[in-house]
């Protein structure tokens, strides 16, 4: 495989383009950023003209594959009408009607264009709603690249603070230190630590924010009666509890995490899968606290919020999604669960040290000793460097990953598409071995 042009593409990009990227976390793909040329279904083509078949799906958006065809026909039928009216039009109220239909938490909607300004709307509504500043955030959990909420994504060992009372780490120079005074972090998936910090601290907290499931660190699945714990304490103490689904939205079921599981939030954040590629977001919450939105008592705006484009792709992807009652979802979970007990099967078969955990439409495989992985903390026993060989193995053999172990399925994957991957897999493994 020769990736000669891309190579030099980025070359020519670094001279004009400030890294030639324009987003930090691409940046940071081994053994470098690469062009791509075109995409359909779940193969995507680069810059040299080699195929791949495509688990990255774009860092999760694209549900229904590359270009697919429901999508973009909604999309030009829609360009042929304009493009941005600054001004309302029939498609939004129908997108709005399919998030109450399928949202449980969706009362009330508003859409904005990427997940991080969707994030800020929801912690607004709930600071307004308690008239208070701090918001309980998670280790390991990532909501969007604002100043306010990157904080203890990735926090290094050194830096990141005894297990139950963590620091508020920071993640980027330029960040103002004033943010880490408006949070709480603490470990995830550990109701007793919740429980005790909302008992002391109640009357300072105006959110808790998570990932229902903790899909940007080892796409961990809450534990057992976590979400009902954490739930009922937000009951007993009004503190509105804020779901990030981007996501989880429209990719674990019709109705997100909070669907699966069962488990209502107050608040909720979708955007990636929800127009299968278009860029556009949602708020969605209960009726009581949207309504601050409703009568203009919290501000949200955007130039570009509910531009023709995304809303039509959105409304087109939703409609494709919910075809045959959950069909496309059986089809995402069984296919996510037969990959990722393949793989489980070539790890034990090799004897290697391979973690496959997440709810099946996206999962995480990761290389280390435990049999599971709980928080932020356990998923350091990975062993990024031995995963990176991996991911190189496989893009050698046109499988394209995701460097940091998140794997995206897609409607369009095919049950081949499954077996040409688990066919792949084992002489990958072998090569990509110490
Ligand atoms: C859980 C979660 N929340 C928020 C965001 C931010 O969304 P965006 O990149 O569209 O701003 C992301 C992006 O990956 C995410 O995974």
């Amino acid at each position: 495989m020769s990736f000669k042009r891309s190579e030099k593409l980025l070359g020519r990009a670094r001279k004009s383009l400030a890294g030639g990227v324009s987003s930090h976390f691409r940046a940071l793909d081994k053994p470098f950023p690469m062009f791509f040329e075109k995409a359909r279904g779940a193969t995507i083509v680069d810059a040299d003209g080699n195929r791949y078949l495509d688990y990255t799906l774009s860092q999760g958006p694209m549900i229904l594959g590359h270009s697919c065809p429901e999508i973009l026909k909604a999309v030009r039928a829609e360009l042929a009408r304009g493009q941005l009216f600054a001004g309302q039009h029939e498609g939004e109220i129908r997108l709005a009607e399919l998030f109450q239909r399928h949202v449980p938490c969706a009362d009330m909607t508003r859409f904005s264009l990427t997940g991080s300004e969707a994030i800020q709307t929801v912690l607004r509504l709930a600071r307004a709603h308690t008239n208070r500043v701090k918001y309980i955030k998670f280790e390991g959990h990532y909501h969007g690249w604002f100043d306010n909420v990157l904080i203890s994504v990735a926090p290094a060992a050194s830096d990141a603070g005894p297990e139950e009372s963590p620091e508020a780490v920071g993640m980027t120079r330029g960040q103002s230190p004033s943010v880490l005074e408006e949070v709480i972090v603490l470990p995830w998936n550990n109701l007793d630590v919740l429980r005790r910090t909302m008992q002391r601290r109640e009357r300072e907290i105006a959110a808790v924010l998570m990932e229902p499931v903790m899909c940007n660190s080892g796409c961990i699945a809450p534990r057992e009666g976590y979400l009902e714990g954490v739930r009922d304490l937000c009951d007993r103490t009004g503190i509105p509890l804020i779901f990030d689904e981007i996501i989880t939205g429209f990719r674990c079921s019709l109705g997100g995490a909070q669907g699966m599981y069962g488990v209502t939030p107050d608040l909720a954040t979708f955007g990636k899968a929800m127009a299968g590629g278009f860029p556009i977001s949602a708020i969605a919450g209960k009726r009581h606290l949207m309504e601050l939105i409703a009568n203009g008592q919290v501000m949200h705006a955007g130039t570009f919020n509910t531009y023709n484009l995304g809303v039509a792709a959105s409304v087109a992807a939703i409609e494709r999604l919910r075809l045959g009652r959950g069909a496309v979802y059986r089809q995402l979970h069984r296919m996510g669960k037969h990959l990722m007990e393949g793989i489980r099967r070539i790890a034990r078969d090799q004897n290697q040290p391979i973690l496959v955990q997440g709810p099946g439409p996206v999962f995480h495989v990761g290389f280390t000793d435990r049999s599971a992985v709980q928080d932020y903390r356990q998923c350091r026993s990975y062993d990024g460097a031995r995963y990176g060989r991996l991911v190189q193995a496989m893009r050698e053999r046109g499988i394209r990953l995701i460097g940091r172990g998140i794997w995206y399925i897609s409607a369009a994957h095919t049950e081949e598409d499954i077996e040409r991957t688990l066919a792949t897999f084992p002489e990958a493994l072998r090569v990509s071995s110490p």
